[in-house]
């Protein structure tokens, strides 16, 4: 925690804090700042990005664009800098088919007059929270325009059935942090990319990709808990799974989450089962099937040779 926290700077400045009295409103507050996850390794790339993230809230801009392959951990980064800061964590994935209006407010018709509503996102957006805003690089035009309302404008429009649209300023403390996959080349729009200051969250290190695993499993099983180093051969098996994904051979990424299932069943129920969750990684289509599952246990086998004969007979 001590490191993670001295990267972000939180020593030294802290962002404005929301002053609201209302009771009520104050609970609600407290409740969505996360607790600091004792099992976050602050490894290598955290703590770069960490430092990157402190930084640009400290200058004030106020926003952040992350970008990086599936499971690196760009979301667990903000949630630890939201613990370390005691600020609310509001998640949203803008990619799945969201309410704008439940999302950012309107007015709306009830038993014959107009009511206004604040959506979620400017209840947060007005009270100092960090917003991690997920998959943005395919969202439709509306939330385009939300997007770069809440970072160039920092503001929140809410449309209204009669008269002029609303616009409501984001509290200062509140910092935008959005996050993707580049997959295939695909970036946000080049107006939100520069005022995003776009920084890439690498994937850890072999080392502290071990070191995570460990410290997952001992998190979510006592009985799984193993020191690094029983890992390293998984984490070796997974570094070069990612080549044979970057070269099309197939169809997932596979990240820390399918690292970590790997891990946990190999201890748990033994090899032949661990290799098994890992066919679901092979491509789909009936002509490329057997080609990629052959690929995929040729780079098993290289690590655990007992594995032969378990994906392909
Ligand atoms: N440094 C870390 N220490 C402990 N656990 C970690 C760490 N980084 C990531 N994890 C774990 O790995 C998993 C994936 O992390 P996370 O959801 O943050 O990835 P992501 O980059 O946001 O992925 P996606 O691009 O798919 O949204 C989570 O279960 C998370 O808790
Ligand atoms: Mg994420």
């Amino acid at each position: 925690m001590q490191p993670f926290a001295e990267a972000l700077g939180a020593t030294r400045w802290e962002p404005p804090r929301w002053d609201g009295s209302d009771a009520q409103e104050r609970a609600i507050w407290e409740s969505a700042v996360p607790q600091p996850d004792p099992a976050y390794v602050p490894g290598q790339v955290q703590l770069m990005m960490a430092a990157h993230l402190g930084l640009r809230w400290r200058l004030g801009f106020g926003c952040m664009g992350i970008y990086g392959s599936p499971g690196t951990g760009k979301n667990a980064l903000l949630r630890e800098a939201a613990a370390v800061w005691r600020v609310p964590l509001f998640t949203v994935d803008l990619s799945a088919g969201l309410d704008l209006v439940e999302l950012v407010g309107g007015t709306a018709l009830l038993g014959g007059s107009t009511v206004e509503r604040v959506g979620k996102i400017t209840w947060w957006a007005q009270r100092g929270a960090l917003l991690a805003l997920n998959e943005i690089q395919a969202v439709e035009p509306s939330m385009q325009t939300l997007l770069h309302d809440l970072v160039a404008e920092r503001r929140v429009v809410i449309p209204s059935l009669d008269g002029s649209p609303q616009g409501i300023r984001l509290h200062p403390g509140t910092f935008v942090a959005v996050t993707w996959n580049p997959f295939q080349g695909r970036m946000p729009e080049p107006a939100l990319l520069s005022r995003l200051g776009a920084v890439e969250f690498p994937q850890p290190g072999q080392a502290d990709e071990a070191k995570i695993l460990s410290s997952r499993l001992a998190a979510a099983d006592a009985g799984l808990a193993r020191p690094p180093a029983e890992l390293v051969r998984d984490v070796a098996l997974f570094t070069d799974l990612r080549q044979l994904y970057d070269q099309q051979e197939l169809a997932l990424f596979p990240d820390m989450r399918f690292a970590l299932n790997f891990a946990a069943h190999r201890l748990a129920a033994g090899l032949p089962a661990a290799v098994r969750t890992l066919g679901a990684l092979a491509l789909t289509g009936a002509g490329e099937r057997q080609r990629s599952l052959r690929q995929l246990e040729r780079v098993i086998a290289a690590h655990y040779s007992q594995a032969r004969g378990v994906l392909v007979a």
